[in-house]
């Protein structure tokens, strides 16, 4: 494995599509039932100073699979709360010498301020609206398994996408594996330098609707969900209008109603909890990759 690994997992940017590939490979054989590897000697610290669900739980039961020991911190009970700062709770779990900090936290690139300064490698668990490196993963074994290879599909990204991390690595590494990314929202969330379609226009020819959350805990003002569902999200019209084969897929949380009426979350064309058990293997398999790398 590269060495960019031994440092952790910060942004997809610094991997080869050869390393993506062979963490996706580990990923699924772990989904199809090959033994995790034994790291009962490993300690992970997970640090979320954002809410998170299922990327912290994942986390923790991936560790559980691999035997390994891990501590969660919780910011409303350390010293964050007495005004310590960010970098010097970093700098405290890094003195425990543990083998791996997991972190999420709301400033984009926050692991830029203590680059150099800490010896333990980091997975990036999410950056304000950065990036989502373990989240991407994810979402590119769900298509694979779907249809079989990535090349070629076409994707819809649809939602806040100016705020949404997920979507910025996903535009990313889709489009270097051949896959073509179409956007789609409210123009209050169009980025610079970026086209929206009507979704209508899109519902037609893509494989994948990547829906994504309402990023209200970064906007200025709050946005109004008023109609939401039936301007940019969506319903069983919707449903009617996409391609044969075409799925569904959303990183979660969902706002049932708005990005995707009640009906379809769970409906046949949707892989949104398909996504959830995929995270187990696939951050088990960048955590193999990290400790691979070490050696
Ligand atoms: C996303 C996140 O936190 O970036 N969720 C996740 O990790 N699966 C998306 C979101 O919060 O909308």
């Amino acid at each position: 494995m590269d060495l960019t690994l031994s440092q952790g997992l910060f942004a997809l940017q610094s991997l080869s599509l050869t390393e993506i590939q062979s963490i996706l490979r580990r990923a699924q054989e772990f989904c199809d039932g090959v033994p995790m590897p034994d790291y009962s000697s490993k300690l992970a610290c997970n640090l979320f100073f954002e809410p998170s669900t299922r990327t912290s739980y994942s986390f923790q039961v991936a560790q559980n699979r691999l035997k390994m020991r891990s501590l969660i911190f919780s910011s409303e009970h350390s010293s964050l709360q007495k005004g310590e700062s960010f970098y010097d709770t970093i700098k405290v779990f890094d003195c425990f010498n543990p083998d791996l900090l997991i972190v999420r936290h709301g400033k984009e690139k926050f692991y830029e301020e203590f680059a150099g300064s800490i010896d333990t490698p980091v997975i990036n668990a999410g950056d304000g609206a950065g990036s989502h490196p373990t989240q991407s993963l994810i979402d590119l074994i769900t298509i694979k398994q779907e249809f079989g290879y990535l090349a070629g599909l076409n994707v819809a990204i649809v939602g806040d996408v100016l705020h949404s991390r997920v979507a910025n690595t996903n535009i990313e590494i889709m489009q270097r594996f051949g896959m073509k990314v179409f956007m789609s929202g409210p123009p209050e969330f169009l980025k610079r330098g970026m086209s929206f379609f009507p979704l209508l226009e899109l519902i037609e020819f893509c494989d994948v609707i990547v829906m994504l959350r309402v990023q209200n805990e970064r906007h200025d003002s709050k946005f109004s969900l008023k109609d939401y569902n039936f301007k940019y999200g969506l319903n069983s019209k919707m449903l009617s209008l996409m391609k044969p084969g075409a799925i569904i897929m959303h990183p979660g949380p969902v706002n049932r109603g708005i990005e995707l009426t009640e009906d379809l979350v769970e409906c046949s064309r949707s892989r949104i909890f398909n996504q959830v058990k995929n995270g187990i293997c696939v951050r088990a398999s960048v955590m193999e990759a990290i400790f691979k790398s070490l050696i």
